[in-house]
Parts: structure tokens; C-alpha cells; sequence
């Protein structure tokens, strides 16, 4: 008897918005891995732009110099690579591996204020349309699901209240040795609500047809369950 192989599953788009210390990032990873899918961190690239401003310059203080940024945000090369050891892609920014440094307090504080800017919005909305071409992709952000895939076949809005968001970051934060306030971590939380669900253009809001997924009570493997079931409701039906 003749074997025919499995048919190809069709691939998919996967749109997972929502917002800060959500776990989104994880449990895009975590999706993304399971499936054999390409995952993208939007934010990483928003923070890419951060980091050339702050190193070239063009953020100083609290002061942007967006003529200049207009100027040169279409020389930018922000681009992901797979890194062997963590088995994630990792983000570059004109040829050079910029994933630790994106990470610091100094990009995570002043992010917000480059990420608003309708000129940045528009140039990285284009390369995550470029990324997505070939679907297969899980991409994580605040408008992913509204402005950059309108059309993805599964978009998941992931919230949680702003007291739990906190705890999770003040254990992360201080599981590292750092000395915070939670106090402190939930104005952060609150102020960074604030500011993606009002910026002007591509705030953070849920899809029509997202799915809300609401972690407060969720432990880590009954949200890795509740994802898989998802995306196997879609694909089985795709
Ligand atoms: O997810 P994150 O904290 O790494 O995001 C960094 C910043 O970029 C945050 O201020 C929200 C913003 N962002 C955005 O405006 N649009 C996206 N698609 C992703 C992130």
C-alpha cells in the first residue's frame, strides 16, 4: 500500500496584543515554539528605534528630535536572527545584536514616547507587514491584531489586573537582585495602561474578533493548554 505523507497543516497568522508584564512575550514564545512557527516581538523593534535615538543623539533628555528621526528612521535596519542558545530570535539593529541592550531601564523608560510617533509607527507597521508575508509567524504587540494583521486568523487580547501585573514583575525584578517598591512597579504599570490605550495612533485595543484571555487566575500550564486548544480550533477548521 502506497504511504502518503500528513498533508501540510495551512499556516496561519497569530496576532497576540494586550497589555504590559502580561506574559505575552512568553507565551508567544512558548506558542510559537510548540507549533514550529516564526515568533516576532513587536516591541523589541520599537525599542531598536529607542536605542539608535538615544545613541545617535537624537533623544535627548526629554527632548526627540524628529526631524532628524524622520530623516533617517528608513535607514534603520532592525531585523530578527535565530539565536542557537536560547532558541529565540534575537534583534538586530544596523548588523549588530542589540537584544540585551534594548532591555535596560534606560530604552524600557523612554520607549513609550518614540513608540508614539506616527512616522516610527508607520515604518515598523511596514516591516511587520513584510515579516508576515509568508504567515507560519506568532507576533506579539498592541496593535497587531488591529493595524498590522487585520486579517490574522487567531488574535488573542491578554490582560490581567494591573495589581497582579505588578507582583509578577516585582518577583521578577527582585528574583535578579534588584531593589524595587512595588508601589513604585504599579504606578509604572498604570502610567504605561494609560499611554498605549490613548497614544494617537495605533492604540492598544482589543480586536472585534480577538479573544480575550484574562490570566489573573491562570497558572502557566493551564494557559499553555488553553492556547494550544485555540489555535487547534482554528487550524482544524482552516
Ligand atoms: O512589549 P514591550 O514592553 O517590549 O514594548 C515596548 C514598547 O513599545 C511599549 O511602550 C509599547 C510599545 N509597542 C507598541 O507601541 N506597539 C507594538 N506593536 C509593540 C510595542
Amino acid at each position: 500500500m502506497q504511504w502518503h505523507p500528513p498533508l501540510p497543516m495551512k499556516k496561519i497568522t497569530i496576532a497576540i496584543d494586550g497589555f504590559s508584564s502580561c506574559g505575552k512575550s512568553t507565551m508567544a514564545k512558548e506558542l510559537a515554539h510548540s507549533v514550529g512557527y516564526i515568533y516576532i516581538d513587536s516591541g523589541a523593534m520599537y525599542r531598536a528605534v529607542t536605542l539608535y535615538c538615544i545613541e545617535s543623539g537624537i533623544l535627548q533628555g526629554e527632548t526627540v528630535n524628529t526631524e532628524r528621526l524622520r530623516r533617517e528612521i528608513g535607514t534603520l535596519r532592525v531585523c530578527f536572527h535565530f539565536n542557537p542558545t536560547t532558541h529565540h530570535p534575537d534583534v538586530w539593529l544596523n548588523g549588530i545584536n542589540v537584544e540585551e541592550k534594548i532591555r535596560t531601564m534606560d530604552v524600557s523608560s523612554r520607549v513609550s514616547q518614540i513608540a508614539a510617533l506616527d512616522f516610527v509607527r508607520a515604518a515598523m507597521v511596514a516591516q511587520q507587514q513584510a515579516m508576515g508575508q509568508e504567515k507560519g509567524l506568532v507576533m506579539d504587540g498592541r496593535d497587531i491584531g488591529t493595524i498590522v494583521f487585520p486579517d490574522a486568523e487567531l488574535k488573542i487580547f491578554v490582560t490581567a489586573t494591573p495589581e497582579v501585573r505588578a507582583r509578577r514583575r516585582y518577583d521578577e525584578l527582585t528574583a535578579k537582585g534588584q531593589a524595587v517598591s512595588f508601589d513604585e512597579i504599579l504606578a509604572n504599570v498604570k502610567e504605561r495602561d494609560y499611554i498605549d490605550q490613548h497614544r494617537a495612533v495605533g492604540p492598544l485595543r482589543q480586536a472585534a474578533d480577538a479573544i480575550l484571555l484574562d490570566n489573573t487566575l491562570l497558572s502557566v500550564d493551564q494557559q499553555r493548554q488553553w492556547l494550544i486548544a485555540q489555535f487547534k480550533r482554528v487550524t482544524d477548521t482552516e
